[in-house]
């Protein structure tokens, strides 16, 4: 893990940006500058320091992805709160709480359709990304709703996309049949995010939702879930 690993041991995390290390390795450093409008993963390194040891530093750079466990909840709640209070995307109106988010942690498991995952960052989880009951009636459980948010300092770095990722990766092999995600417009990334991932749009919702004094669209994203390899009940 990100933050126990001592330098040169490579083998101890080897879920970093291996792309990245190569070009880094080879001297490509072209390929790190940041895109228009994104934060590239490596701003905080100074050029300096890419030679030597900088593998060391560039993995302790990197994001690492787990499961979630209870020591997790209070970052998650802080990030998530974050947007309750300055975001229109989620609709909550008030921050959830610690007991809240316990109970909320229960629904999700190492293994089965509902999982959590976090992202951490040197040893501090910056992001988070889950797989939660779409709809309660049962003939609804071959769907999931996917969610993912990051704290706001890394946004732009991959992380959304690190989490997603491995979140539909620990999914395969699940009696699953199809993916949602729900995102209040405008959010260019997040609707980057889920097409990169094979999402498409299926719904526009209008204005469903008021927040800070305005009415917001949903659009409605879906994703099919390698449905060929679960027979149907
Ligand atoms: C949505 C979110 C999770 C995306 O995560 P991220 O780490 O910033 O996204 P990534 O860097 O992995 O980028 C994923 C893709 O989207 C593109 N992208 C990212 N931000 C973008 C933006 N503002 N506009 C257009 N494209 C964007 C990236 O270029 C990348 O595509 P590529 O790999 O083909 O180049 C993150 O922005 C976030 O947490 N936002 C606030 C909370 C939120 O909106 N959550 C989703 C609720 S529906």
């Amino acid at each position: 893990m990100v933050g126990t690993s001592r330098p040169g041991e490579i083998g101890v995390d080897l879920d970093v940006n291996l792309e990245l290390l190569w070009l880094v390795a080879l001297g490509v450093t072209d390929a790190m500058a940041p895109v228009e409008g994104h934060t590239s993963q490596l701003d905080a390194i100074h050029p300096a320091q890419l030679s030597g040891n900088t593998l060391c530093g560039v993995i302790h750079a990197g994001i690492h992805v787990r499961a979630a466990t209870e020591e997790d909840l209070a970052a998650i709640n802080d990030i998530y709160n974050h947007y309750v209070l300055e975001g229109h995307y989620t609709f909550d109106l008030e921050p959830t709480s610690l007991d809240a988010r316990r109970e909320w942690f229960g629904h999700y498991h190492d293994t089965g359709r509902h999982r959590l995952l976090v992202a951490v960052d040197d040893g501090r989880v910056v992001g988070y990304a889950s797989s939660s009951r779409f709809k309660s009636r049962p003939a609804y459980q071959t769907s999931v709703e996917t969610s993912v948010y990051l704290a706001p300092e890394v946004i732009g770095g991959g992380a959304g996309s690190r989490l997603y990722e491995r979140l539909f990766d620990s999914l395969k092999g699940e009696d699953l049949h199809r993916a949602y995600a729900g995102i209040a417009l405008p959010n260019p990334a997040s609707i980057a995010l889920h097409e990169k991932f094979g999402f498409k749009r299926v719904a526009l919702f209008t204005e469903p939702g008021r927040k800070f004094g305005r009415y917001w669209d949903v659009a409605w994203y879906e994703k099919p879930l390698h449905a060929e390899s679960v027979s149907p009940d």
